[in-house]
């Protein structure tokens, strides 16, 4: 490892020394999501199993509270739940990554760690240039960095970069997230037999795509081949927003239909969103060695708002969410909680079956900050349901507007706002409240909302206007 790097890494580990000791006394800090360590993490970048451990990869810029030079974060864990951090995976010291190891994804072959990524690179004169990168490990730790194995193709700008890889029979594929030279979104398709020589298999296409319609920039592709269906994962950028749909800066959503990996076509129905909440971008699959698919996204939005985050005083912002299984249903991806998230249950705050109209749950106390509350059978006699938490976030549904909304107030400005999804009925419900994040599986994850909310202070979570449920709530 040269010298500046060594430097640059203890830099690292000096400022996430630093962030601890203020995030201690910080009540926003979150207890069981990964948060950045000190300064901006946002997109994840592969989780995999290797030799014994779980190691998490994740976009972080270790020394600003604002985007820049990101390196590879690096996490490891035996339970997916408790993570312990370790030095940076990829630092940008090369030439070809000078502004930033952007994201990408990990495959592990061989008895080693494959990471693809892409080096970003700013010129003097202020362009961007753009490579796909390869590093491998063998005890994963330690990567020894490849160098650019794509370069962008004819027909797209320097908006080319996220690669995701994965393998099908004896074939390696890796998509990235690409813009055209009409400045429209797009995925283009590479082969490979070795992780090194990559060739152009071309557009992942739609001939019945209308690509206005789907933005100006598609970034962080990733794909899922189930029986019947394929689907397309991609964060795109530039959708206009419709009625209750699109609502945040960017979208994160999927593709169904069907793909010819030789020809790269691919044909569709509809672009769904993945998660109806405001901080959710970025999300990116991984089948582990029991075959369970796993999410997990940024928990966080490049909009105007992030320097707003009152996390900012105290030295970082943003986390992942919870690790989620995802399951074709047949219509769509299905998000639930991983199963070891039950192992967090610390203390049963509530348990019971409520059947009056009237009766209604509080719960306060010092334990609400950290929370998992799990609400089955229910059947509203009452046209509407309020869940409060901490009179900060509203979480409701409408049965005679059939629609589901989550609002929180601004971080920026303060004014109440709000996200939706249509929803026939109301099913269940499983919230995870930690400190200043949330997230909402409802109808055994048929819908997802993810969202940061600041409560002034921790008043308590207060249920109202249900009838006949069953509820748990469990102290994390
Ligand atoms: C998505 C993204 C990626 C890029 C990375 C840089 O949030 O913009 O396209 O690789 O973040 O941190």
């Amino acid at each position: 490892m040269i010298e500046r790097e060594l430097a640059i890494r203890e830099d690292v580990a000096a400022r996430v020394e630093e962030t601890m000791k203020l995030a201690a006394t910080d009540r926003f800090r979150l207890s069981y999501h990964v948060g950045a360590p000190s300064g901006l993490l946002n997109d994840p970048n592969g989780l995999c199993y290797f030799k014994g451990k779980y190691h998490l990869f994740f976009q972080w810029n270790p020394f600003e509270t604002s985007h820049g030079a990101k390196f590879w974060g690096h996490a490891t864990s035996s339970d997916l739940l408790n993570w312990t951090l370790q030095s940076p995976a990829l630092a940008p010291v090369e030439w070809y990554e000078r502004n930033g190891c952007y994201s990408g994804s990990t495959v592990v072959w061989e008895d080693r760690i494959y990471a693809l990524y892409t080096g970003n690179v700013k010129t003097e004169a202020g362009e961007r240039e753009t490579y796909q990168c390869l590093a491998i490990s063998e005890d994963g730790y330690h990567f020894e960095k490849k160098g650019p194995i794509v370069h962008v193709p004819k027909g797209y700008t320097q908006h080319f970069r996220d690669p995701k890889v994965w393998r099908e029979q004896d074939t390696w594929y890796m998509l990235v997230g690409a813009q055209t030279e009409q400045l429209t979104g797009a995925v283009v398709l590479y082969s490979s037999v070795n992780l090194e020589d990559w060739s152009f298999r071309g557009e992942l296409s739609a001939a019945d795509l209308s690509l206005k319609e789907l933005g100006y920039m598609w970034e962080c592709p990733d794909f899922i081949r189930y029986v019947d269906k394929d689907l397309l994962l991609l964060s795109p950028q530039g959708i206009e927003a419709q009625g209750i749909k699109y609502q945040n800066l960017f979208q994160a959503g999927y593709l169904v239909g069907k793909a010819d990996l030789t020809t790269g076509h691919l044909t569709f129905d509809t672009f769904e969103e993945l998660d109806r909440g405001f901080d959710f971008y970025a999300p990116q699959t991984y089948v582990m060695p029991d075959g369970r698919r796993l999410l997990i996204a940024w928990m966080g939005m490049s909009d105007e708002t992030e320097a707003s985050h009152p996390t900012v005083s105290t030295g970082w912002v943003h986390a992942l969410t919870l690790p989620r299984e995802v399951v074709w249903d047949g219509h769509r991806l299905l998000q639930l909680p991983i199963r070891e998230l039950e192992q967090l249950r610390k203390q049963c705050v509530f348990e019971g079956t409520l059947e009056a109209d009237s009766e209604n749950i509080f719960l306060n106390g010092s334990d609400v900050t950290t929370l998992e509350v799990k609400i089955d059978n229910i059947s509203l006699s009452n046209q509407e349901f309020v869940l409060t938490v901490h009179e900060a976030l509203i979480v409701s549904y409408d049965r005679n507007r059939q629609q589901f909304t989550l609002k929180r107030q601004n971080v920026k400005t303060g004014e109440w706002e709000e996200r939706n999804c249509e929803l026939l009925d109301l099913e269940d419900l499983r919230m995870f409240v930690d400190t200043s994040s949330v997230e909402l599986f409802l109808n055994q994850g048929k819908e997802t909302f993810t969202a940061r909310f600041f409560p002034s202070e921790t008043s308590g979570i207060r249920l109202s206007h249900w009838t006949s449920c069953q509820v748990s709530a469990w102290h994390l």
